[in-house]
């Protein structure tokens, strides 16, 4: 069955001349109505990994047939720790392997791993080519496929070597999340309950009442919750695309989550239980630093406990996430900076002493 045009949200990313849209709904990748008006061109590339491709490859080459020529799969292995050079180099060695010229579009098919990487591909091959994004995550519906961010890792920091670089379309299918497992619904939501102490306090409330829903993958749910918070991400990229203020409320809790995941070797705990635990330590230190009322953290913690997340980081000592943290994006100078909420819905960016942060860190480690 194929989706009504009224059982489908768009959302628009405004960036001028490269504005693009985003679409939500259930049935997207079996109606070709979706992938009508995408760059013309030869050849396509759809980019995937080896778990999501089985599930899926087939249906998206169907719906490019009728507008590409030669529809190309490339299945990366599965994992953040496969977000890498060489990893990287695969969907080179395909496009250049197949002759994909410079119209090529490319298809990220995937979550935020194969999204990232697909689009710092294109944003690198023959100096740019257009790409797609096609998430299947809930993490990379509501938050990695929108807005422009592509990397890799290297091994001292996380997303370190990248671009900023928007897609053509984003397309999320509800139907895909059938496949996902629960964990990794549970990291989507961490992203979710981060747009309500950054932007939505009204979220916040909604998210109470709504969170067993959501973990029971009700679609009228996870459509409502996908829309709000890819309008809110549009609204923030919109204004500020390259992060020179507003966009760096986003990192809510990535200060934190960025040292767990490298602290602990990516791909240990998925990115967004580190963003979970690291949101918790970052209410903790607008708590301690009198930015937001006392009952917050609390609030936030029992809400992502909710999701099926952790509240506590690992035990990696204070100092080695102090130094995990120092190679942050957000750092100048050696000096951390941290998403900050003052009042709920409303978010700072902020340096705090190190003896603070740490004593928020001790604090919140299991
Ligand atoms: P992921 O891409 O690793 O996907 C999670 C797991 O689910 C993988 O094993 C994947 O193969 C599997 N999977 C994906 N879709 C599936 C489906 N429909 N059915 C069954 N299995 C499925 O992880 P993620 O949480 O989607 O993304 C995390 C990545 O996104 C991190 O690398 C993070 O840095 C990045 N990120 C980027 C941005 C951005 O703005 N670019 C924002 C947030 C996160
Ligand atoms: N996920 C952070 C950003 O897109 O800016």
């Amino acid at each position: 069955m194929t989706p009504a045009a009224q059982d489908v949200d768009h959302v628009t990313v405004a960036l001028g001349d490269r504005s693009y849209e985003i679409v939500i709904g259930a049935g997207v990748l079996a109606d070709d109505a979706f992938w009508r008006g995408l760059p013309s061109a030869r050849h396509a590339l759809i980019v995937t990994n080896d778990t999501v491709g089985p599930i899926y490859a087939a249906q998206l080459r169907q719906r490019l047939e009728s507008t590409y020529a030669d529809v190309v799969v490339v299945s990366l292995p599965d994992g953040e720790s496969f977000k890498d050079w060489s990893t990287l180099n695969r969907i080179f060695d395909a496009l250049l392997g197949h002759g994909c010229d410079r119209k090529t579009v490319l298809f990220a098919l995937g979550g935020g791993v194969v999204g990232d990487m697909t689009g710092f591909a294109a944003a690198c091959y023959m100096r740019g080519v257009p790409f797609v994004q096609v998430p299947t995550t809930l993490l990379s519906q509501v938050d990695s496929s929108v807005g422009g961010k592509t990397a890799i890792n290297h091994p001292l920091g996380k997303n370190m070597i990248g671009a900023f670089y928007q897609p053509a379309r984003v397309l999320c299918d509800l139907d895909t999340l059938a496949s996902l497992p629960d964990r990794e619904l549970s990291a989507g939501l961490a992203e979710v309950i981060k747009y309500g102490p950054i932007a939505d306090a009204g979220l916040m409330d909604w998210l109470e009442e709504h969170m067993e829903g959501l973990r029971r993958r009700e679609t009228p749910l996870l459509r409502q919750v996908i829309r709000r918070s890819c309008e809110i991400k549009a609204q923030v990229v919109g204004a500020d695309e390259r992060e020179g203020g507003l966009r760096a409320i986003l990192n809510f809790g990535h200060t934190f989550g960025h040292a767990i995941e490298a602290g602990l070797g990516f791909g240990v705990w998925l990115h967004g239980e580190a963003v979970a635990a690291g949101m918790v330590m970052a209410a903790e230190l607008s708590e301690r630093l009198g930015l937001s009322p006392v009952g917050l953290r609390q609030r936030l913690s029992d809400l992502i406990a909710r999701a099926g997340l952790p509240v506590r980081g690992p035990r990696l000592g204070a100092a080695e996430y102090l130094r995990h943290m120092r190679v942050d994006k957000k750092a100048e100078g050696g000096d951390i900076r941290f998403v900050l909420i003052e009042g709920l819905g409303h978010a700072v960016l902020r340096s705090a002493p190190d003896a603070l942060v740490a004593e928020c860190i001790d604090a919140h480690c299991a």
